[in-house]
């Protein structure tokens, strides 16, 4: 490490020379916190995150209230963000989640399927097919107004009703998913529970179906400290798109076991580490973390955050 809270930097071959990183904080991460956090306190947070460098911040989601009432202000959150320097998708889980989307002038949507029946009844109370059904019209419509699509696919590595998930399942869930017209994939390990070969072994498979490794991203959740290592393997695979979240905030509220996403700072630290470029400023976004968990009222779980969190001032690195 360099004496200013940077990795040094040796690269590795092979490796792409640039990542784009998806940011979940917002959503992923404040749609698991117990208590609401003010509005303003989000917006200010999504602000910090695109000072911070970052250029795709999911923002928030317009599913039912009931159901993710920690979201429930998102018509109050989105426009106080629209105008930044960054694109900002949402969660739509259906037509009505579209509308309300559309009628704030959201760019970006992002549909959630799950690669197992157990999940798309917890988190969508809907059999898998019924729920591909309703994001056909969904995506097509989204896609009509010239909206950016992403597909995600839940519990791509296990699942905490079912346990293992066979790779042809996960495959048709995604291929379904392209087929409808989704520019872009997201595999989801909800609850954590993949390792690199896993990792490698479905990209290999979507490949064989056809489904181009420059259309799909990854989301790891690291319950089992796995996120950084699975990232690794799917870097090597030539994955350019990586979900994280900042301070690692996370989970998911209907499923068990779920913890936080991979900490962008963490993997901030391990791409710059390896000269990839990412446009994020470390010290700044480290700077937004410590002051959520300060709002938050408890520490970030990212090791990085913790490490460079009480030391360093923010600062442009990249
Ligand atoms: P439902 O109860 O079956 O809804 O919920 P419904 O279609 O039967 O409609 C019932 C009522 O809800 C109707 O109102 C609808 O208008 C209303 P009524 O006519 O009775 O007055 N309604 C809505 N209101 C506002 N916004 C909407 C909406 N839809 C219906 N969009 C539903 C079905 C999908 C809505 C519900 O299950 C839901 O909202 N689920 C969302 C769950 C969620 O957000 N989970 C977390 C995100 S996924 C995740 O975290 C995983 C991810 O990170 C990847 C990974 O880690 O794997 C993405
Ligand atoms: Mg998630």
């Amino acid at each position: 490490m360099s004496t200013d809270g940077l990795p040094m930097t040796v690269p590795a071959l092979d490796l792409p020379s640039r990542v784009r990183i998806y940011e979940v904080g917002a959503r992923d991460g404040l749609q698991n916190e117990k208590g609401a956090v003010p509005t303003p306190v989000k917006a200010e947070f999504i602000r910090r995150l695109a000072d911070a460098g970052l250029t795709t911040i999911e923002a928030t989601s317009f599913v039912h209230p009931k159901w993710v009432p920690q979201l429930a202000d998102a018509e109050d959150l989105f426009p106080q963000i629209s105008g930044l320097d960054a694109e900002l998708p949402v969660l739509v889980p259906n037509q009505r989640g579209l509308d309300r989307a559309l009628a704030l002038g959201a760019r970006g949507i992002a549909v959630f399927a799950s690669a197992t029946e157990s999940f798309a009844k917890a988190n969508l109370n809907r059999t898998l097919e019924e729920s591909l059904a309703v994001f056909e019209p969904v995506v097509r419509q989204a896609k009509d107004a010239g909206v950016r699509v992403r597909g995600y696919v839940s519990m791509c590595f296990g699942d905490p009703w079912e346990g293992g998930v066979p790779l042809p399942q996960v495959v048709r869930v995604c291929t379904a998913l392209r087929d409808m017209g989704c520019d872009e994939l997201s595999l989801g390990d909800t609850i954590g529970v993949a390792t690199p070969g896993h990792v490698r072994a479905l990209l290999g498979r979507l490949n064989e179906a056809g489904v181009a490794t420059d259309t799909i991203g990854v989301h790891f959740h690291d319950t089992y400290g796995q996120a950084l290592a699975n990232t690794y393997a799917a870097l090597q695979h030539g994955v350019t798109t990586v979900d994280a979240s900042a301070g690692g905030l996370g989970g998911c509220p209907y499923a068990k076991s779920a913890t936080g996403n991979l900490a962008t700072e963490d993997l901030v630290w391990m791409l710059h580490g390896l000269g990839i470029e990412t446009g994020v400023d470390l010290g700044r976004l480290t700077a937004t973390s410590v002051w959520m968990a300060e709002q938050l009222g408890r520490p970030s779980p990212s090791r990085t955050v913790r490490a460079l969190g009480t030391t360093t001032q923010p600062h442009k690195d990249k």
